[in-house]
C-alpha cells in the first residue's frame, strides 16, 4: 500500500538509519525527511539514497509553525516518525532552553500540524514518537525499566523528552490522535556524532588523545546497535498497537570504564598497537552534573508481542562501528573541524 511518511531528524544519527531502511525496504512509500541540519544533522549520512525516486529531503525547523502547517496541508502525511531533537545530555546542562524549544514545543507544533491537516479523520494515521529510556530516571544496582516505570527524568534533556512524550499522550487522549511511543536505550554505530562516548573514544584513540571518563567510570548504560533500533522502529510502526509504549534495549549493560577498556583493546588490535597502549589514555575527569547512575531496559514486551530481537552481539557491532569510522575518515574530519573544536575545548578543558 502506498503511504506518505514524514520522518523528522533523518539527517541525524538514528534518523539516517531509519530513513535509509524505509526508503530501501518500502519502494511504494514516499519518505519525506524533514531536518533543520543543526550541528548534528549531516546530509552526508544519507547521501546514498539522496537520488531515490521515493525520497524527498526538506530542510526545515519544527519550531517554525507556519512552515509546518503549510507542509502538512500540502502533503497530508499518513504517518509521522518523529526523531528530530536536541539529543546530548551535556549540551542540555549548558543550555537547557534549546531543548525545551525543540523537544517540547517542536513536538507540540508537529502534533498540532498533523492533527489540523487530518481534520479529525485519523483513519490509518499514526504519530510515532521516538523517545529515550532517560525519561525513567536512574536505576540502582538492580532492576530494569519497564513500560510501567513512572517517569522521573533527571537532566534537562530527559525532562524535555518526558514532556514530549506527555504531549503526545495528551493529544491522543484529548483529540483521539493515534500514537505510539518507544523508549530506547543507548545506541551506537555508524554516523554517531563524536560528542557521545563511543565515537568520541574512537576518534581520540586514533589521535592518541586522552579518553575522558566522567567520575568513577562505574556509570552503566545498556547499548544497542543503531540498525537494530531502526529495525525495531520499522516493526513497531507497522505492527505496534496504537496508544501503546514499547521499550527497546540491548540487554547489554556495560560500565563506562569497562566499555572504554574494550574499545581500547579493539582499537589497539585494529591499529597494530602494543596491547595496553590505548588504555593508558584513559583519564578520569570531573563528573557530569546530576549524572544518572544506571539505565537498563526490559524489552520483553517488544520481544514477546512483536518478535523483535537484536541481530548483532556487542563485540560484532563495535567492530563494525570501528571499521566504519576507519573507512569514513573524511566524515570524521569534517564533523570534528570547525565548531566541534570550540565545543570540545569548552567541555573538556
Ligand atoms: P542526533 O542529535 O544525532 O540527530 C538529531 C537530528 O535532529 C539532527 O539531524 C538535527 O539536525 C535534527 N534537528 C534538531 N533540531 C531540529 C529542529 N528544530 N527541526 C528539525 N530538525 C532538527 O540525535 P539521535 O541520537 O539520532 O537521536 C534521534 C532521536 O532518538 C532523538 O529524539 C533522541 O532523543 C532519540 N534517542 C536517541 C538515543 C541515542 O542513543 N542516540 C537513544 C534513544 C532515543
Ligand atoms: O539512554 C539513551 C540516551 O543515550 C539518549 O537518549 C541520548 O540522546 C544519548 O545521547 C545517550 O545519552 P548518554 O548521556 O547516556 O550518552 P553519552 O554518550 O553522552 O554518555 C554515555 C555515558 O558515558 C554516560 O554515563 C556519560 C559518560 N561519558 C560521556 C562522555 C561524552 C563519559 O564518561 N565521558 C564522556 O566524554
Amino acid at each position: 500500500m502506498s503511504k506518505k511518511i514524514l520522518i523528522t531528524g533523518g539527517a541525524g544519527f538514528i534518523g539516517s538509519h531509519v530513513v535509509r531502511l524505509f526508503v530501501n525496504k518500502y519502494p511504494s512509500y514516499h519518505i519525506f525527511n524533514l531536518d533543520a541540519l543543526t550541528y548534528a544533522g549531516n546530509l552526508e549520512n544519507i547521501k546514498d539514497i539522496a537520488e531515490a525516486t521515493n525520497y524527498t529531503f526538506i530542510k526545515g525547523d519544527i519550531n517554525d509553525v507556519n512552515f509546518l502547517n503549510t507542509l502538512f496541508d500540502e502533503h497530508k502525511f499518513d504517518g509521522v516518525i518523529h526523531l528530530a531533537a536536541e539529543s546530548h545530555v551535556d549540551r542540555s546542562i549548558k543550555n537547557p532552553n534549546i531543548f525545551i524549544e525543540t523537544n517540547v514545543i517542536g513536538t507540540a507544533n508537529l502534533l498540532s500540524a498533523f492533527k489540523d491537516a487530518c481534520q479529525s479523520d485519523f483513519k490509518n494515521k499514526l504519530f510515532y514518537n521516538i523517545s529515550t529510556d532517560e525519561v525513567y530516571g536512574s536505576l540502582g544496582k538492580t532492576g530494569l525499566f519497564t513500560e510501567e516505570t513512572p517517569y522521573d527524568p533527571q537532566s534537562p534533556y530527559a525532562a524535555s523528552k518526558a514532556a514530549s512524550d506527555h504531549m503526545v499522550r495528551a493529544f491522543g487522549n484529548t483529540f483521539q490522535l493515534p500514537f505510539i511511543i518507544s523508549n530506547c536505550s543507548n545506541n551506537y554505530g555508524a554516523n554517531h556524532f563524536p560528542e557521545k562516548l563511543i565515537p568520541l573514544c574512537i576518534h581520540n584513540i586514533k589521535k592518541n588523545k586522552s579518553l575522558p571518563v566522567y567520575g568513577d567510570g562505574q556509570y552503566t548504560r545498556d547499548w544497542l546497535f543503531v540498525e537494530d533500533h531502526a529495525n525495531a522502529i520499522d516493526l513497531i510502526f507497522h505492527e505496534g498497537k496504537v496508544g501503546e509504549t514499547y521499550n527497546i534495549g540491548g540487554c547489554n549493560e556495560w560500565t563506562n570504564l569497562d566499555l572504554v577498556h574494550l574499545l581500547c583493546e579493539l582499537m589497539d588490535e585494529k591499529l597494530d598497537r602494543e596491547k595496553g597502549h590505548s588504555a593508558k589514555l584513559i583519564t578520569f575527569v570531573k563528573d557530569r552534573a546530576g549524572h544518572d547512575r544506571r539505565y537498563a531496559i526490559d524489552a520483553s514486551k517488544l520481544m514477546n508481542e512483536l518478535g523483535w530481537r537484536p541481530s548483532v552481539s556487542f563485540e560484532e557491532g563495535l567492530v563494525k562501528t570501528i571499521n566504519w569510522y576507519f573507512t569514513n575518515e573524511k566524515w570524521l574530519t569534517n564533523v570534528t573541524s570547525g565548531s566541534y573544536k570550540d565545543y570540545y575545548k569548552n567541555m573538556y578543558h
